[in-house]
């Protein structure tokens, strides 16, 4: 199979698959404020990681690689959803191009519909430090992602088998790409370990993709014929994963994804210590069954809703958000104690 027919099945496939609502985020319970001394002009989602500068905490995942005119109006909708929301945006791995150039324009329309945009270029952690500067300068990108799949690897039958050097690859990149590095998991989360070895090559941020939304393991499955049941129940739900990196890489940002479903779901994971939140295969099911002008709407509406639970919650921005107080009840409290953090 081509790599442009399997990135159209990965699409086919997530629309119909995936945990939701399992992220871990129904055990996360805001504290009310009934004296927000406050005013909802007063709340602003604009906030600051390191050098990056986002007008808001959510930013579009990683989706479509390349490959074809699909994957490519795909990029280009997104982009212009991106543009028009002002909101930052991740492409998805960007190899295929890199190994055959004929994928580069499906890629580079992103640059062209949204010139000024803050854009994230993507690659595996297989990547090298010559083909990084290339996903980079393909989208003059603002920060590369390096994705983390070891559990969709495994799965796919034509995947990867040897996952050693990994952290080294990183490190080398990083030293050399010349912008900041988002280490990112893709659905199975990441754990206070991995987070501590992550620290010790200093990514800029650390993506942790957790279980409980978009699910490789069921996507995977759904292409071959023995199915490996035990991946697709595999997993760090993503509220467990935010704090398990909060302690494991306390001086990293840590960013929020798998399974955010909406706005309260991006409070909750700011509240729990991250500094932003992704979301992929929702705004890729609203773009593919309602059109474009339904993904800008769903993006204001989240934009919108945020600032108004910030205003319930008595906290004006993103930063004072962070320190607001939450209750974890659930398997997500049991998981945590276990694991040593209360
Ligand atoms: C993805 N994701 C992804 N991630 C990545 O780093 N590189 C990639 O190429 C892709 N490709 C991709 C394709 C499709 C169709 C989807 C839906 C997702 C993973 C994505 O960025 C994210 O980590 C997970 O999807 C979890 O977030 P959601 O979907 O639960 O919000």
């Amino acid at each position: 199979m081509t790599r442009a027919k399997r990135k159209l099945e990965h699409i086919k496939y997530a629309l119909t698959t995936g945990n939701n609502g399992q992220a871990g985020f129904a055990d996360i319970h805001f504290v009310h404020q009934s004296l927000p001394d406050l005013s909802l002009d007063d709340v602003t989602l604009n906030t600051v990681i390191g050098e990056l500068y986002l007008s808001s905490p959510l930013f579009i995942n990683a989706m479509t690689g390349g490959g074809g005119a699909k994957t490519q109006e795909i990029n280009e909708q997104i982009a212009i959803a991106a543009r028009e929301t002002n909101t930052a945006m991740a492409v998805g791995s960007q190899m295929g191009a890199i190994k055959d150039k004929s994928e580069r324009p499906s890629f580079e329309i992103v640059r062209k519909v949204n010139p000024d945009g803050i854009v994230f270029a993507n690659l595996g952690s297989e990547a090298t430090v010559d083909q990084a500067k290339e996903a980079v300068e393909m989208l003059r990108a603002d920060v590369l992602q390096i994705h983390l799949n070891v559990i969709q690897e495994l799965t796919m039958p034509e995947g990867d088998r040897d996952f050693k050097g990994a952290l080294e690859r990183i490190h080398a990149i990083i030293s050399s790409v010349g912008v900041p590095v988002i280490i990112k998991e893709t659905g199975a989360g990441i754990s206070m370990e991995t987070a501590k070895k992550l620290a010790s090559v200093s990514p800029f941020a650390i993506d942790a993709g957790g279980y409980g939304g978009t699910n490789f393991a069921e996507i995977e499955n759904s292409r071959r014929k023995r199915i490996l049941e035990y991946f697709n129940e595999w997993g760090i739900p993503t509220a467990v994963s935010v704090v398990e990196i909060t302690h494991g890489a306390p001086s990293i940002p840590v960013l929020a994804s798998g399974g955010i479903k909406g706005a309260d779901d991006i409070l909750k994971a700011i509240s729990l210590g991250a500094s932003a939140a992704g979301m992929a295969g929702p705004l890729l099911k609203t773009l593919m069954q309602d059109g474009l002008d339904a993904l800008i709407s769903e993006i204001s509406e989240l934009k919108e809703d945020m600032k108004v639970m910030m205003c319930a919650l008595g906290r004006p921005t993103i930063q004072e958000l962070q320190m607001a107080p939450v209750m974890i009840s659930g398997d997500s409290f049991h998981f945590l104690k276990q694991r040593g953090i209360d």
